[in-house]
């Protein structure tokens, strides 16, 4: 898991999973998907308890909060464009945004049983003129919609969050104000002859301060790594999971933890999720709160980094469990 030149960002071309599946029938898994080598520990089976993984009632954390902000959402109509279509928004060499894969840097790599499509969303000036504003109506303007909604839910969690730790709360508007870099990420996990050979998408922990992830059309596949095993999150009609990311671990000097997670994909049905990432803005400084560091009477736990040169960093290198948040560390 190397870190590649600086310059060196996802570069590699990568076909899609989608379109293969659907051209023919697959019975066995070509070999760049195969990665049967996963850790089975402790995957709760469908009998199993659900785990205690609490539930927030937004309505009554924050009054403000628009309903509906978990709303349909066209996200499986942009995976059913025509190839042509989808071609025109595929990642270009030495970019990661489009349709593709994220953190794919050399031929041999093995690759993820999904297609995904990603791309920055705020602030608006940094979207890539080629990818967000050539999505088809009125798909763009849901997301437009959803973007400002989940990012004043993102806003408000992690104030909170600050609040419970007596963080200054001029830190968190710093790093969390106007210029929050905000980036969507939408994946599609086609069905696969073979789920036990392949993965959806390798074991990572988020390198944001917070994700909201919907899962679109409540099949299941995401799995939260709890005590050492795996377990599944199940969909829940109206929710979003909240992941805790990197940097907010970075921020609270290890007080809250990032959840490491990855997805399987079965054999039988197509499963589509939607991924918000949170983040300080580009030129503000990821490192753990003064304020609180003081209070805690303990030394900061992780570097100071510019937003910009932590992205950099990041799509560097191969995902990998929580090594880059390792590579903070001092
Ligand atoms: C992600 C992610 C989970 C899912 O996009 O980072 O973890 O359920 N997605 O697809
Ligand atoms: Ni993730």
């Amino acid at each position: 898991m190397e870190a590649k030149g600086e310059t060196q960002w996802s570069s590699i071309i990568v076909p899609s999973v989608q379109e293969m599946v659907e051209e023919k029938v697959i019975t066995t898994v070509p070999p760049r998907y195969v990665q049967p080598d996963q850790d089975k520990s402790g995957v709760t089976d469908d009998s199993g308890l659900i785990p205690n993984i609490p539930i927030i009632d937004m309505k009554r954390l924050c009054s403000s909060v628009a309903k509906d902000s978990g709303s349909e959402l066209e996200t499986h109509d942009l995976f059913n464009l025509p190839m042509e279509e989808k071609k025109k928004l595929w990642q270009q060499p030495d970019e990661m945004e489009g349709f593709g894969q994220a953190f794919v840097l050399s031929e041999d790599q093995k690759l993820d049983w999904a297609d995904i499509f990603f791309f920055t969303m705020q602030p608006a000036q940094l979207r890539k003129p080629h990818l967000f504003p050539k999505l088809p109506l009125p798909f763009r303007d849901t997301l437009e919609m959803y973007s400002a909604q989940v990012k004043s839910i993102a806003k408000i969690l992690i104030a909170k969050m600050g609040e419970a730790l007596e963080i200054k709360p001029e830190e968190i508007e710093e790093r969390f104000g106007d210029d929050m870099f905000q980036s969507m990420r939408m994946n599609y996990y086609p069905p696969c002859p073979e789920p036990n050979q392949v993965i959806g998408l390798t074991p990572h922990s988020d390198a944001v301060a917070l994700t909201i992830l919907l899962q679109v059309n409540d099949v299941e596949g995401l799995q939260i790594k709890k005590d050492g095993k795996w377990v599944f999150v199940k969909p829940l009609p109206n929710a979003f999971i909240v992941n805790v990311g990197d940097v907010l671990e970075i921020i609270t000097n290890e007080i809250y933890k990032s959840i490491e997670h990855r997805v399987v994909v079965n054999s039988e049905k197509e499963r589509l999720s939607f991924a918000t990432f949170h983040n300080p803005g580009l030129n503000k400084e990821i490192s753990p709160a003064k304020s609180l560091v003081e209070k805690q009477k303990k030394r900061a736990k992780f570097k100071r980094l510019i937003t910009k040169d932590y992205l950099k960093g990041l799509f560097s290198r191969e995902l990998y469990g929580k090594a880059y948040l390792d590579a903070m560390r001092i």
